[in-house]
C-alpha cells in the first residue's frame, strides 16, 4: 500500500516537470501565432504597396514560414502531451498489474481475504484517477499560462505619465520650451539598430533626438520650423503635445510646465495636424468632430470645410460629409486627406495651432488658399512645420531645427541673407555655369 501511495507524488512530479515544458511549448506557441498573424495584418493594411512593389511571392513565403513555424510548435506540444499522458498511464497500469499479481498471490497463501484485496483495489483505482485528474489539471493551467501571464502584465502597467493637473482659468497660448531635450531610446522607443548606434554615440553626452531647444513663442505668433529630414521637427511637436515628457528641460504654456497642467485640458484648446493625416472608416462629419465633445452645428462644419478648402471635393461626394471615407481615408486622395485633417483641427477652435506638413500635399493654390485662411484665425498660436519656401515665407518667424538643435532663427527676410542653412537651402546662389 505505501508502495503505490507513493505511486501518487511521483506522477504529480513528472506531471509538473513535462507540464512545465508544455507550457514552455505553449509560450512558444503563442508568439508563434503573433509573428503569423501580424504578418497578415500587415499585408492586408498595405495591400496595395504590396502588390505595386511585387512583394506578393515574399509575404506568401513569409506567411507560409510562419505558419509552418506555428505548426511545428503545436505538433511538439501534442507529442510531448502524449508522451506525458501515456507514461503515466503505463505507470499508473504496471502498479495496478503488479497490485493484482501480488494481492493474488497473498490471497493464495493465505495472507490476506479476498474481500480486502477486492476493497483495497476500489479504493486504489479511486485514488489513481484523482491523481490523472490532477495531472490534467496541472496540464491545462500550463496551457493557459503564457496567455495568463500577457493578461497580468496588461492590467499591471502603469501609465507612464499622470493625466490629472490644474485647469488655470485663463488660456493665452504662450509657448516656451527651455532647454529641453529628449530621446526616444529613453523612452524605450529607438529600433534596435538605433539603440546599437547610440551605444557607439554615448561617449559624446548630448547624443539625443533634441538637444538643449530653447524657443520661445508668443500668443498669436505664426512660426515655422523648417530643417532637414529626421532633425527633430515632427518631435518638437509631440512634446508640445505632450505625447511624450523631455527627458530634460521643461516645456511651458502660459508660463506653466505641461507637466502640471490637466492634459484633457490643454488638449483641447490645441488643433493639431499631424504628417500623416490620421482618418478613420466614419463620415466625413465624424471625422471632423472625432473626439469633440459635442458636434460641431452644421454651420461651423461648413464653415472650416471651406477654411481647409475642403468644401468643393465633400460637396461633390456621393452623401456630401455623409460619405465615408474608407479606412485612413483611402477613398480620398492625398491631397483631400490633409485638407480634412486641417478642418478636423479647426473644427475645435485651438487656440494652439500645430501643423506638421499640414499643406505639402496640397497644389500651390489650395496651399495659398489655406494658408491665408489660417493669418484670419488672429487669436492662434500657430507651429507649422514646413518644408516648402512658400508656407516658411508665410510666418512671422522661422526657427531651423539642425540635429535637434534649434540653430537660426528670425524673420524669414532676415535669415534668407544670413548664411545659414536657410538662405543655402531656401536661396541657393544661381550657377551661372548652368
Ligand atoms: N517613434 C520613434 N521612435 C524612435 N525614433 C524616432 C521615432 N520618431 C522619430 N524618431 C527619430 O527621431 C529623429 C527625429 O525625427 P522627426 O520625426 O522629429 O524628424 P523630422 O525633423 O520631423 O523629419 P522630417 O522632415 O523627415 O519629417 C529621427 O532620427 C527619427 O529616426
Ligand atoms: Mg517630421
Amino acid at each position: 500500500a505505501l508502495a503505490l501511495a507513493l505511486r501518487a507524488p511521483l506522477l504529480l512530479q513528472l506531471a509538473t516537470r513535462a507540464g512545465r515544458v508544455v507550457g514552455q511549448l505553449n509560450a512558444r506557441q503563442t508568439s508563434a501565432m503573433n509573428v503569423a498573424n501580424a504578418i497578415a495584418a500587415e499585408t492586408l493594411r498595405e495591400s496595395r504597396a504590396v502588390a505595386a512593389l511585387g512583394a506578393r511571392q515574399q509575404v506568401v513565403a513569409e506567411y507560409r514560414a510562419a505558419v509552418g513555424t506555428y505548426t511545428d510548435v503545436v505538433a511538439q506540444t501534442l507529442l510531448a502531451e502524449t508522451v506525458l499522458r501515456f507514461t503515466s498511464l503505463l505507470i499508473k497500469s504496471v502498479s495496478e498489474w503488479v497490485l493484482l499479481v501480488w494481492g493474488l498471490a497473498s490471497v493464495r497463501a493465505g495472507r490476506i481475504s479476498i474481500g480486502l484485496l477486492m476493497a483495497f483495489y476500489a479504493y486504489e483505482r479511486k485514488f489513481s484517477q484523482g491523481t490523472v485528474v490532477l495531472q490534467n489539471m496541472a496540464l491545462e493551467l500550463q496551457s493557459m499560462r503564457p496567455t495568463c501571464a500577457r493578461y497580468f502584465e496588461l492590467l499591471d502597467r502603469e501609465p507612464r505619465m499622470s493625466y490629472n493637473g490644474t485647469v488655470p482659468r485663463t488660456f493665452h497660448g504662450e509657448i516656451e520650451l527651455r532647454n529641453v531635450s529628449f530621446d526616444f531610446a529613453q523612452h524605450g522607443l529607438a529600433s534596435d539598430a538605433a539603440k546599437r548606434d547610440r551605444r557607439h554615440e554615448r561617449a559624446d553626452e548630448d547624443a539625443g533626438t533634441l538637444q538643449g531647444v530653447n524657443l520661445k513663442i508668443r500668443p498669436g505668433e505664426v512660426v515655422a520650423i523648417a530643417g532637414p529630414s529626421g532633425g527633430g521637427k515632427s518631435t518638437l511637436l509631440l512634446l508640445l503635445l505632450r505625447l511624450y515628457d523631455p527627458n530634460g528641460g521643461q516645456v511651458l504654456l502660459d508660463g506653466a510646465d505641461l507637466r502640471s497642467l490637466d492634459v484633457a485640458w490643454f488638449r483641447s484648446h490645441f488643433g493639431y495636424v499631424p504628417q500623416e493625416p490620421a482618418l478613420l472608416d466614419r463620415s466625413v462629419a465624424d471625422n471632423v468632430a472625432f473626439g469633440m465633445p459635442s458636434p460641431p452645428p452644421p454651420s461651423a462644419l461648413s464653415h472650416v470645410l471651406q477654411l481647409a478648402g475642403a468644401d468643393a471635393f465633400v460637396d461633390a461626394l456621393s452623401s456630401g460629409i455623409d460619405s465615408r471615407v474608407g479606412e485612413g481615408g483611402r477613398s480620398l486622395s492625398g491631397g483631400q486627406r490633409q485638407r480634412l485633417a486641417l478642418a478636423r483641427a479647426l473644427a475645435r477652435r485651438p487656440r494652439v495651432l500645430l501643423l506638421d506638413e499640414a499643406t505639402s500635399a496640397l497644389d500651390a493654390e489650395g496651399e495659398r488658399h489655406v494658408l491665408a485662411a489660417l493669418r484670419t484665425l488672429n487669436a492662434t498660436t500657430t507651429v507649422m512645420v514646413a518644408h516648402r519656401l512658400s508656407a516658411v515665407l508665410s510666418a512671422d518667424r522661422v526657427v531651423v531645427v539642425v540635429g535637434g538643435k534649434v540653430v537660426e532663427s528670425g524673420t524669414p527676410a532676415e535669415l534668407s541673407t544670413a548664411g545659414g542653412w536657410f538662405q543655402r537651402n531656401f536661396f541657393p546662389p544661381i550657377d551661372p555655369e548652368r
